[in-house]
């Protein structure tokens, strides 16, 4: 030694720092308090969440991965379950809450084991075995769903739907989901199908009944012509995309012009005419009968444009202008003097309509089919709001149903049979990694405990029932919140994807193990640490 008693202080002063059984007990409660605070949500019987944010705005929503990015979480350990359920909602687009809620709860196992002088690398070892085979498992239980399938497509679409707010219209909401994902999808060379949902674009307008929502084959622009006299609806629309003004440019520096002869102000204003004429001109000689600018167009092109009959929008979105190119194969042009015929894009129709007291472009029979917009609509924008994350959950679910063509059925069901071929493989295993997989396998059941307490029912003897009727072979046992009982999923047709499930257990693992084995937290000033002892480190023991 031959230090003293002088501590070595090498951090910053400031830095807090929490270590061993600290760090991994203020780690797993801060984790644990995310996946409380969203499990009442879970399931047809869930309950949605007020969330208001510093500047008063309101959102109600269910979904578990808007509630958690609307909290402010400053916990570290916090934020990565936060993680789970954001790469969740990106890989899958729906199982948000469930893989929270898992990530939770196998983390609550872990302490107890911990409690237990089990060591946390022991635990996060038999987790990772625990995993692989839940992955298996998953695997051998699911069905194969085809594009093809539209009734089962329809019911995996209604799942996702039946716990939102638009669960009362989901069948509805489900034909227009399919219908809307099954036209954008691709068949690629190896006969597997690929969806983007970039395809997909949606509309909303507060004002009507959420269930007068419709699909279009086509764009929705919320834009309309610059002048009441141009055309309402043109036929056999050629599209031109412009990225310039229609403007005659100011100069920049601030030039003075002195005219000494009234003559002169007529020749100026004439020479500025000229040039909108000409640009105008310019379009028309393209043969475009439609334009939609990126840019502002000038009254005096404005006039010129409606006297040639041409539909002209202007600012239009940049996001906007790069559909229209991609489905009306049109390319943007940033000169307009450079404008050609190649360039127009095409379009059955482009049609001006009225959305409650708004007026929109419609634009209809495109060249690329794969285009399509839903018009979301709700009594008010919160409602709107919520339909639209309902129908992102749907179609999140119908596209990752048709690439990966598998299905599992719902209710807890599928949990409750990993967790039972896990209980099996754990013995087979043996050893100390056993005790994880049987930590891993009861967590599983958090899933169909939460269905039931969300309902109201008793969430141990739901479980015992459900673990009985699956050793007697009933893979499919799950949990009805609409009957409190124990039923059959696959005959109720409570099925989701298998991706989602997938994704589910592999997150939730992942930030489970990768929390255990912290066993060190240094955080500089303002980093949050979690409540505990901190304070100077000592680093000399
Ligand atoms: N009719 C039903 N009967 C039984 N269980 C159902 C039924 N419909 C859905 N479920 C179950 O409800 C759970 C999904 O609930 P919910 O949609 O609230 O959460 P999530 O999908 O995990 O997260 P989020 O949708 O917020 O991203 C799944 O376990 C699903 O199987
Ligand atoms: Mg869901």
């Amino acid at each position: 030694m031959g230090m003293g008693n002088t501590p070595v202080i090498i951090l910053k002063e400031g830095t807090r720092r929490e270590r061993g059984k600290d760090a991994q007990f203020n780690n797993i409660t801060a984790a644990k308090a995310i996946a409380d605070a969203v499990r009442s949500s879970l399931g047809p019987r869930g309950m949605d969440k007020m969330l208001v944010d510093s500047m008063g705005d309101v959102v109600i929503t269910n979904d578990g991965v808007t509630i958690l990015k609307e909290m402010d979480v400053q916990h570290p350990a916090a934020k990565m379950l936060v993680e789970v359920a954001k790469t969740q909602d990106s890989e899958v687009g729906d199982g948000t809450t469930s893989s929270v809620i898992l990530a939770g709860e196998l983390l609550k196992k872990a302490t107890d084991l911990i409690d237990a002088n089990v060591h946390p690398t022991i635990i996060a070892n038999g987790y990772r075995l625990a995993n692989d085979k839940a992955q298996e498992v998953l695997k051998n239980i699911s069905k194969k769903v085809s594009i093809d399938d539209e009734e089962q497509l329809n019911l995996i679409a209604q799942t996702a739907m039946i716990s939102k707010s638009v669960g009362g219209s989901r069948k509805y909401f489900a034909d227009m989901v399919v219908d809307a994902v099954k036209t954008v999808a691709d068949k690629g060379a190896d006969g597997k199908y690929t969806v983007d949902l970039k395809n997909i674009q949606t509309v909303k307008k507060a004002g009507a009944k959420m269930d007068e929502s419709y699909v279009v084959k086509g764009l929705i622009i919320d834009k309309e012509p610059v002048q009441q006299s141009m055309p309402k609806v043109v036929e056999k629309a050629k599209i031109a995309l412009v990225d310039a003004a229609f403007e005659v440019k100011k100069t920049e520096i601030d030039a003075k012009i002195q005219i000494t002869d009234p003559t002169q102000i007529a020749a100026f204003v004439a020479e500025e005419e000229n040039m909108l004429r000409e640009m105008v001109e310019k379009v028309k000689a393209a043969g475009a009968n439609v334009v939609f600018c990126q840019k502002g167009i000038d009254d005096l092109a404005q006039h010129f444009f409606a006297k040639a009959g041409i539909y002209a929008c202007r600012r239009v979105k940049k996001s906007d202008m790069e559909r229209l190119g991609r489905s009306t194969g049109a390319s943007i042009v940033n000169k307009i003097m450079e404008l050609d015929a190649s360039d127009l894009g095409y379009a059955e129709k482009v049609e001006l309509k009225k959305v409650e007291d708004e007026d929109m472009t419609f634009i209809t029979g495109v060249k690329d089919p794969k285009t399509v917009s839903i018009l979301v609509r709700g009594g008010t924008n919160h409602v709107a709001d919520e339909v639209e994350r309902s129908l992102v959950d749907a179609w999140s679910v119908v596209k990752v149903a048709i690439e990966d063509g598998m299905m599992v059925t719902g209710g807890g069901s599928t949990a409750m049979e990993i967790a039972m071929q896990l209980r099996d493989y754990a013995a087979s295993v043996g050893g100390r990694a056993q005790i994880a997989i049987e930590a891993f396998a009861s967590a599983m059941e958090i899933i169909p405990s939460t269905l039931a307490e969300n309902a109201g029912r008793d969430p141990i003897d739901t479980v015992i029932e459900m673990r009985k009727q699956h050793k007697a072979g009933n893979k499919y046992a799950g949990f009805n919140p609409y009957t409190g009982k124990v039923e059959d999923m696959a005959a109720l047709n409570v099925i989701e994807p298998y991706r989602i499930g997938k994704q589910a257990i592999n997150s939730a693992t992942d930030a489970a193990v990768m929390i255990l084995r912290i066993d060190d937290v240094i955080a500089a000033r303002g980093g949050a640490a979690g409540p505990g002892p901190q304070d100077i480190p000592d680093m000399d023991d």
